[in-house]
Order: C-alpha cells, then structure tokens, then sequence
C-alpha cells in the first residue's frame, strides 16, 4: 500500500485491464512547443475529455491563433464526441492554454488541480496582478484534489496530485490511461525541470514513486517529448513497466538523493521556456486574456530582471 488515491488507481486500473475496455486515445502534437494535446474518449459512449489544448501565439507580433485547436474542434465533431472535461494538468509555462476557446466551441468543465490557488498566488505577486484577479482558482469550473474520482461516459477516473514541476500539477488516471503531465518523459528522455518558482526536485521524485507504483501495463501519456539522443521521431506513449525499469533520470535504481542532485545540477544549466512569461500570465486564468485596458487592448506584461 503506498496510499488510498494510489491504491483507488491500482484498483481502477487492473478492473479495466482486464475488461479489456479502456479509453480510446488520439493525440495532436504541436511541434512548435513540443506539447502532446490528448483527447480521450469512451468508445462505448463517446464521451470525451481534452487534456492540455494548446493556443498558438506568435510572440513577436503577440498575435494569438486557432490553427491547432481548430483542428481538435473538427476531429471531436467529425467522430460525433461529447466534450465532459477540458482538463489541465498544470499551469503550463511552454504553451499558452485553448481551454476556453474549446470549451466555447464544443463545451466541457475546464478543470486543474487543486493547487492552482498556490501558483495564482505566487504568479499574481510577480506580475502585479490587480485586485481584481483571483486567486482562488474560480476562473476553472472544477478544482480537483488528490484521490478525486471523476468520469468519462462509462469509464472511471481518478485525479493524483503530482506536485514538483509545479506545486499544482495533477495526473488524470482515465481508466488504464495514465495522463502524467510534466513528471515523467519518455524513459530515454527522462523527467520535468523542478525549478519554476514552487518547484522542486526532492518533491518531484516522490511524485514520481507514486505513479511508478501503478501496475506495469499502466499506458503513460505524456505532456511533452522532445525526441532524445538517437531518436529522431516523436513519441508521447509509453508504459509505467518501460519508466519504472528504463527512465534514465529516475528508473527504480535511482535513489532520492541521486535524482535530486542530478536534477537540480542540470536545472541550472537551463535557460527560461521562451513563453514563460506570456503562457503564465494567461494559464493562472484558466487560458483567459487578461481583461483590456481602457483602450479596449488587451497586454502581457514583461517583468525585467526577474528570472
Ligand atoms: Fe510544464
């Protein structure tokens, strides 16, 4: 027994295995964040949930547009799905979020960890945010906490809340499909930075012990690849048995210690995700601009000399 959410997940997972009757998942990447979206969908009733849909944003022109969420639109409509959930695992610092955009077009709950509340906190210090954001998580439809149960169609789901990357990211296990966010990479490519402001490494290793302790078959489904040395395809599927026995950050021979130097001594060596600053300030509001000024424009803010 590691934990009750965990124990609920083995439970969840080994039912559906052996029914053979697990989710159906088709994945769009976006090349120019490396960002795998997921829509998930029970076969049976074809209620579906989008897990992390990106906005594109060329910065610098600032302009935002639609191209990767339309297409999403089109395949959810095309198979005649029902959108129950847009899900986000976390507030994404790569890639602006398309959450209200889709939901606009094809409905759903937008719903996060959490947690949120905690990166709302920290991100409206640093950008000044008026009194008028929130910072208790009300701009998302559903705040889900660690061992809550949700569903899609006929298929149960869990959320696990895997801090460490973030202080608010979340795994969604739906039915034998884990969806782990930034925790874990492909093996060959290895885990999540852990030094965003509230992130950390000691935390993100027993993030990861937790989801390593899933049954082997487990299907991991990854929020980013980056392809690796000596691949030069992408690939966003694997399983909890190829991580647990071949993750080269963190396979079960690597001890806490071990990860946690390894992890903060590469962190130090990396530059800032070139949209932290614009994917921040509008993932804190569920994937909202923030509100026009009097001008009727709405702007992203530049803090200098921060990070
Ligand atoms: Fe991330």
């Amino acid at each position: 027994m590691i934990d009750a959410a965990i124990d609920s997940a083995i439970a969840q997972i080994r039912a559906v295995t052996a029914a053979g009757q697990g989710p159906t998942v088709r994945t769009f990447f976006d090349e120019a964040t490396f960002t795998a979206t997921h829509v998930v969908h029970d076969p049976a009733t074809l209620r579906a949930a989008i897990i992390d849909p990106v906005l594109d944003f060329d910065q610098p022109s600032g302009r935002t547009s639609h191209q990767s969420a339309d297409a999403i639109i089109a395949y959810v409509r095309k198979e005649g799905q029902t959108v129950d959930w847009v899900l986000e695992t976390h507030a994404h610092a790569d890639h602006l979020s398309a959450a209200p955009y889709l939901q606009a077009a094809l409905g759903g709950a937008i719903a996060i960890g959490g947690e949120i509340v905690t990166v709302q906190g920290v991100f409206a210090g640093i950008f000044n945010e008026p009194a008028s954001f929130a910072r208790d998580g009300s701009q998302f439809d559903r705040l889900l906490a660690d061992g809550e149960r949700f569903s899609l169609g006929g298929i149960d789901a869990i959320a696990l809340h895997v801090p460490g990357h973030t202080p608010a990211c979340m795994a969604y296990v739906i039915g034998d499909a884990a969806f782990v966010g930034d925790t874990l990479f492909m093996p060959d490519y290895g885990t999540a930075r852990a030094d965003f402001p509230g992130g950390d490494a000691r935390t993100l290793f027993h993030s990861i012990r937790r989801l390593m302790a899933l049954p082997d078959e487990t299907r991991v489904l990854l929020c980013h690849d980056y392809k690796a040395p000596g691949r030069d395809h992408f690939v966003w599927e694997t399983t909890i048995g190829a991580e647990r026995d071949g993750n080269v950050h963190v396979h079960a021979g690597v001890s806490e210690d071990e990860f946690v130097q390894m992890r903060e001594a590469r962190d130090a060596t990396l530059g800032m995700p070139r949209l932290i600053l614009p994917s921040l300030q509008v993932n804190i509001r569920a994937g909202h601009l923030p509100e026009p000024e009097a001008n009727g424009m709405r702007y992203l803010k530049l803090p200098l000399n921060l990070f």
